[in-house]
């Protein structure tokens, strides 16, 4: 068995009230060159799960790390650098003025220490990602006015221009049409492949493409991991 690169071990999770957690002795354990899907209904408690693997939720009870450092750690800001995230709620308003490849860069220069400015090889990086997104033509228009699932693809492509090694994606496919669907559950999965990475997706619907690309699928109900099948590790 290679490295783990999530580790829950029975955490408890509140937002104020430690009565009723939002996350309920859950426990994962997620490998190297994996694709997890968590799926469950709304409130299931996956939004909180996933934050809770990024550290961005300390649990009050159990223990949680991300490639090997507990969440509580102060290391905890080295390794999410190797991480990326793509929350649920991503969309901008019309009036955001940042352009789609302003907001992909943000990817990349996120990760220096001091501010900086583009490299040539930082937009190659850009175009290269954003082509394979089928988004090349929309780099110079403001994020604000493109529709739901373009500026998804342009969400994603900030995430993936990083080259993380671990990739934390919360329904990344609610705005995207089916034919694209299919060439972006593609490309995350050679990307897996490739980069020896981990992915983890939460998404309503698992369907047959989901499935196939997918090592394990975890099941939530009622704030906890109700069932895993397959082998996240
Ligand atoms: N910021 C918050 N403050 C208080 N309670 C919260 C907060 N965010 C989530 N909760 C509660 O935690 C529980 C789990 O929420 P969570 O967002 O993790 O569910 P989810 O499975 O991601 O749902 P959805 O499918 O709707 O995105 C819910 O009962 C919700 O009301
Ligand atoms: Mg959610």
């Amino acid at each position: 068995m290679g490295a783990l690169r999530v580790e829950l071990r029975s955490v408890y999770v509140a937002y104020q009230d430690i009565e009723r957690p939002a996350l309920k002795n859950a426990s994962l354990f997620v490998g190297e060159n994996r694709v997890v899907v968590i799926t469950g209904p709304n409130g299931a408690g996956k939004t909180t799960l996933l934050e809770t693997c990024l550290g961005l939720l300390k649990p009050f009870k159990g223990v949680a790390k991300l490639l090997g450092v507990l969440t509580t750690s102060r290391k905890l800001h080295d390794v999410r650098k190797l991480c990326s995230y793509l929350p649920q709620n991503f969309m901008r308003g019309p009036y955001e003025s940042y352009t789609a490849k302003q907001v992909i860069a943000m990817g990349l220069l996120s990760l220096r220490n001091t501010p900086s400015t583009l490299t040539a090889s930082d937009v190659n990086k850009i175009r290269s990602i954003a082509k394979l997104l089928n988004i090349e033509s929309l780099l110079n228009e403001p994020i604000g006015k493109l529709s739901g699932g373009q500026q998804q693809r342009v969400f994603l492509a900030r995430a993936l221009v990083r080259e993380p090694l671990v990739l934390f994606l919360d329904e990344p496919f609610s705005s995207i049409d089916p034919e694209g669907r299919r060439s972006v559950v593609e490309l995350l999965n050679s990307y897996t492949r490739e980069r020896n990475a981990t992915t983890l997706i939460v998404s309503h619907i698992v369907d047959s493409e989901l499935m196939r690309m997918a090592n394990a699928v975890v099941f939530m109900s009622n704030g906890e991991v109700v069932r895993i099948e397959g082998a996240p590790h």
